[in-house]
């Protein structure tokens, strides 16, 4: 049996991979994975359970038993509704400093793998290609400003209709970019062989039709 497709979409928080992730997977009707959900989800049982961020023991014994659904629409945590809960900053803080620890890591890697599935899938995070996926034959790394990353976070957030301040998210961006990439274990950095965009300035569209294009001369796109 032929190889199930995976494309891999990492990059720093802000770059867009999560929108372009989502589009490609509905474009060519693959799966999506959004492995920062994830870490997420165990960045907020871990503040809800008052576990403290750098035990490994106990993070990755939760971590392992905990049940977790993610939908098109919905995260479900054993069963609770836990979508905007992930996307707020103290999360997202707590995710960062759950992600850097290897026994984390370790205990969500064979539920990252195990979404590979029938036809395709599209993977977004910041290992997908150096670590989960190594062998995928599209990887992509997507990359833009700081400045723009926070603009991009700010807008989306305003959207929501949560107040902040851009000069704390530009911050708290910065510290967690400098997080992911300085970690020992899995740092974010461009896989070997990664496509780099710099979405900087370019819209979603040509983003998408760029890896589109990209896929297509990989033969992993259906004909059209
Ligand atoms: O992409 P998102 O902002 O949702 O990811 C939340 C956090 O999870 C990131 O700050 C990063 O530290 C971590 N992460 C990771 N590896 C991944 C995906 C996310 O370390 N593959």
């Amino acid at each position: 049996m032929a190889e199930i497709p995976v494309i891999t979409i990492d990059g720093p928080g802000g770059s867009g991979k999560g929108t372009i992730a989502a589009l490609l997977a509905e474009r060519l009707g693959w799966h999506l994975l959004d492995s920062g959900a994830l870490y997420r989800v165990v960045g907020a049982v871990a503040l809800t359970r008052v576990i403290p961020l750098d035990d490994d023991g106990r993070l990755a014994a939760m971590a392992t038993g905990l049940h977790i659904r993610i939908t098109q629409d919905a995260v479900l945590v054993d069963g609770v509704d836990m979508t905007a809960r992930i996307r707020e900053e103290e999360v997202s803080e707590a995710a960062s400093r759950v992600a850097a620890r290897q026994p984390v890591r370790d205990a969500i890697l064979e539920l990252q793998r195990a979404q590979r599935r029938f036809p395709g899938l599209v993977a977004d995070g910041r290992d997908m290609g150096t670590v989960v996926f190594p062998e995928a034959p599209l990887k992509v790394y997507l990359d833009a400003t700081v400045q723009v990353r926070a603009e991009r976070r700010y807008n989306q957030l305003k959207n929501k209709g949560l107040s902040v301040s851009l000069a704390a998210l530009l911050a708290s961006i910065q510290e967690r970019d400098e997080r992911d990439r300085r970690r020992a274990v899995a740092p974010l950095r461009p896989a070997p062989g990664a496509i780099l965009i710099d979405s900087t300035n370019m819209s979603i569209e040509a983003v998408l039709s760029r890896v589109l294009d990209e896929a297509r001369s990989l033969g992993l796109t259906p004909s059209t």
